[in-house]
């Protein structure tokens, strides 16, 4: 782990630096995902090592999420990482599986189709398909006829704290990494809130975003503090920290502080750590004891990502509710599920709107130099550009 201090800057100068990772111009074969749009912006100009990290193709051997739990239900849901077509679906008896979304039969979306059973069956002339991605039935195979050998691609899935967690990659690999999880979502003592984002950018640009709390200046009314400032930062070839401190003005044991966030002239502001992490390729942070906020994603293609946001309000503070019957305290965290909501809602609209205009920008200019004063956004390129040369 490498300990970065965010004012050790042998030059203090706003820096020059491309869009790309290390002030480098594109490369139009960086990602494997050919995109059009790119393509199309993209200069005949090439950087001396070729990387972009604006075009930079996530790690697959790692956990992505890309369904709460409660999305899924009886139909198959198709969802795409990266280009790449995948349907999920639970068998009978709930167990959670993937495949390739393409019938082999005729490449039409096997997520048209529904579960039979433990099959998945397609809609089209109802070839079924076992969890291995291996034809199962053909309803109408004549008695000299033999299945077809055909064999779609399977991967990886689990169904772990509210989320659906896929792993792209090698089949080989997934037992060997940990998907991140978030524990906070069953335990009681945190309530939760969770909205979607859906944006038409890279996925650089969204935790960029979320690691650059100088950022607050975009939702001033919308948080419950301001005045980051960042201390240190400590990387490694799996997670960025970056340590702030912010000012804060709301106490979860003081429950009337939340009036401070509507009534600014109320507000009496004391200092919080503010820790956000790139655990790549999801983000964490914390602000002091009584708020964490999650960031989990599903690249979708070069100029698209998905992701949930999930806040959590610890109840930590209030000793007593903890000797009360669990089955109330489960009471009190379903009553004020999603309460944050439409807090959250409001910080996605005003973010959503920054990083498409960032990513038209580069389309328009992929060699457009932009000037970067965080460090924490430099080690976040870095992760991104190791994890994507790693694959
Ligand atoms: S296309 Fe899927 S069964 Fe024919
Ligand atoms: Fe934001």
């Amino acid at each position: 782990m490498q300990t970065i201090d965010p004012r050790s800057n042998s030059d203090d100068r706003p820096q020059a630096s491309s869009t790309a990772a290390n002030g480098e111009a594109s490369d139009r074969n960086a990602v494997a995902t050919s995109n059009q749009v790119i393509d199309q912006a993209s200069p005949k100009t090439k950087s001396k090592s070729g990387f972009d990290v604006r075009r930079a193709s996530p790690n697959p051997n790692h956990w992505y999420v890309v369904a709460l739990s409660s999305e899924l239900q009886e139909k198959p849901l198709a969802v795409t990482f990266w280009g790449e077509a995948i349907v999920i679906y639970r068998d009978s008896k709930g167990q959670v599986h993937a495949l390739e979304d393409t019938c082999p039969h005729r490449f039409v979306k096997l997520s048209h189709g529904c579960v039979v059973g433990d099959h998945l069956e397609c809609a089209y002339h109802g070839w079924q398909f076992n969890d291995q991605g291996n034809c199962a039935v053909v309803p109408y195979l004549a008695e000299n006829q033999k299945l077809p050998n055909c064999q779609i691609k399977r991967y990886a899935v689990q169904d772990l704290d509210g989320f659906i967690w896929l792993f792209p990659g090698d089949l080989a690999l997934a037992e060997q990494v940990e998907p991140m999880g978030v524990p906070e979502w069953d335990h009681l003592n945190y309530i939760a809130s969770v909205t979607t984002i859906d944006t038409e950018a890279h996925y650089s640009y969204l935790i960029e975003n979320l690691m650059d709390m100088y950022h607050g200046h975009l939702h001033d009314n919308y948080q419950a503090w301001a005045s980051a400032s960042l201390l240190n930062i400590e990387a490694s070839d799996r997670r960025v920290d970056a340590h702030y401190e912010a000012q804060s003005y709301y106490r979860i044991d003081k429950i009337w502080s939340v009036s401070q966030l509507f009534f600014p002239q109320l507000r009496r502001l004391h200092p919080e750590p503010l820790d956000v992490s790139y655990v790549y390729p999801h983000w964490a942070s914390r602000l002091g004891d009584d708020f964490k906020i999650f960031c989990l994603f599903c690249p979708v293609s070069p100029t698209h990502t998905r992701a949930y946001l999930l806040h959590f309000t610890s109840l930590n503070a209030f000793w007593r509710l903890h000797k009360l019957p669990v089955p109330f305290r489960r009471f009190v965290k379903n009553l004020l599920f999603n309460a944050a909501r439409g807090l959250l809602e409001g910080l996605v609209v005003q973010d959503v709107v920054m990083v498409e205009e960032e990513q038209q920008a580069y389309l328009k200019n992929p060699s457009l130099k932009s000037f970067e004063l965080n460090k924490a956004l430099g080690a976040v390129q870095k992760l991104i550009r190791q994890q994507s040369e790693s694959i």
